[in-house]
């Protein structure tokens, strides 16, 4: 079994301080870290929940990946984010198993993880992002 937890859920969200609020009033969740992606063009705020997180995400520009989403389904689920310890391991299993990637090599993602995005055409209708922790990944 190559994954070793669920790391995140994400949620495409249009304000991410409005988002903030709410799981903060609806569950007393506090924001655990908090990032501006500018290769993706997002800022994500992460609520931990025991070791994974909700990660709420916003759009920085129109051309994000995120508004496009929005755009085109409304607000919601965007992705899960599944735990490995070897991010091309896992790439290259996905691969094998006739999935369709959209990185065709790990990059950098968010909390200094290792990150590879799998197309959800191919995997029953889900984007799926292989995260991989590193040593300086922070917790
Ligand atoms: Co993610």
């Amino acid at each position: 079994m190559l994954l070793t937890e669920i790391d995140h859920i994400a949620i495409a969200v249009r304000d991410l301080e409005a988002a903030i609020q709410y799981y903060a009033a609806a569950f007393g969740a506090t924001v655990h870290h908090r990032e501006v992606v500018d290769s993706d063009g997002v800022e994500e705020a992460l609520v931990k929940v025991a070791d994974s997180y909700i990660q709420l995400t916003a759009a920085t520009r129109p051309d994000s990946p995120i508004a496009k989403a929005i755009d085109k389904r409304g607000e919601g689920l965007h992705h899960v984010g599944y735990r490995v310890a070897d991010c091309q391991a896992a790439l290259d299993a996905m691969i094998a198993a006739g999935a369709t990637p959209i990185d065709r090599a790990p990059r950098p993602g968010s909390r200094g993880t290792t990150v590879a995005f799998i197309h959800p055409k191919g995997s029953f209708g889900t984007l799926i992002e292989l995260v991989q922790e590193n040593p300086t990944t922070p917790h």
